[in-house]
């Protein structure tokens, strides 16, 4: 049986992102966490990054210790991180792809072209007792490689239906076209996840305006959503703009 509603785990890097701007002590990354469990997420994610631009190593260490949902940590699969992801033990590890000078991920983990590297990843998180996903695109060798790998979870990157969402892209020319095809290979997707017994997430990019026509896809158990709803908490509170994206998640399934 499938959830009837996704799990939405709240990415609050960017949160740190103000708090490094002046490499002071606020915006606390912990309140935030504590603020978006309380409005009624079900994780808090976090991404600490090689050049660690937002999130600290001492942050991952403090988030362990609060958060009381769910913690998934999102890294590059070096050994750096996975000594700190044994060392802290995080609900789940999310394996990434990371270039050090991208604004943000670009597109999901080549788990085929990096298969060995992965494989031990997983196989380390699993022994320490982490739940390993992986960030890759929609594309079946991909799910298929991460399954070979051992994971237990794919995120699928909607990177490229964010970009087709963007604004006002999909309602003009053949932008509505693009979009639903796009919707469509998540969908294909996440139906061969599942039929390989992975437990199936999504993210980034996602807003409260694209998010509709995706959490409608049953197979999709788990949303990581930061930017935009960090981005709304500005205007309307923290606590407000969790409640509202909680709402978006829902009103897509039957
Ligand atoms: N999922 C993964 C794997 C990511 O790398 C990110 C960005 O850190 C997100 C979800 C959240 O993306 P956004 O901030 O665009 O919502």
């Amino acid at each position: 049986m499938f959830c009837m509603s996704a799990r939405l785990n709240v990415n609050i890097d960017h949160v740190a992102t103000i708090r490094e701007a002046r490499k002071t002590i606020e915006p606390s990354i912990i309140t935030a966490a504590v603020i978006c469990e309380q409005a009624g997420a079900n994780g808090i994610t976090v991404h600490l990054r090689g050049d660690r631009r937002h999130i600290q190593d001492r942050d991952i260490e403090l988030l362990r210790d609060v958060v009381t949902t769910y913690l998934n940590v999102e890294m590059a699969a070096t050994d750096e991180m996975l000594l700190i992801a044994e060392r802290t033990r995080p609900d789940a590890v999310s394996l990434v792809p990371e270039k050090p000078n991208e604004v943000t991920t670009e597109g999901g983990l080549d788990v085929i072209g990096n298969f060995d590297v992965i494989k031990n990843a997983v196989e380390r998180l699993k022994a320490a007792g982490v739940f390993v996903s992986i960030f890759i695109d929609p594309a079946a060798e991909q799910i298929e490689a991460a399954k070979n790998a051992g994971a237990q979870q794919v995120e699928l990157c909607t990177g490229e239906y964010a970009e087709l969402t963007l604004g006002s892209r999909a309602m003009h020319g053949d932008g509505e076209r693009r979009a639903a095809a796009e919707v469509e290979r998540i969908r294909t997707a996440a139906v061969h996840a599942r039929s390989l017994g992975l437990i199936v997430a999504a993210g980034h990019g996602l807003t409260y305006r694209n998010i509709a026509a995706l959490a409608a896809i049953p197979e999709i158990t788990e949303f990581n959503i930061g930017h935009n709803i960090i981005s709304r908490s500005v205007f309307v509170g923290l606590s407000q703009a969790v409640r509202e994206m909680i709402v978006a998640c829902h009103l897509g399934k039957p």
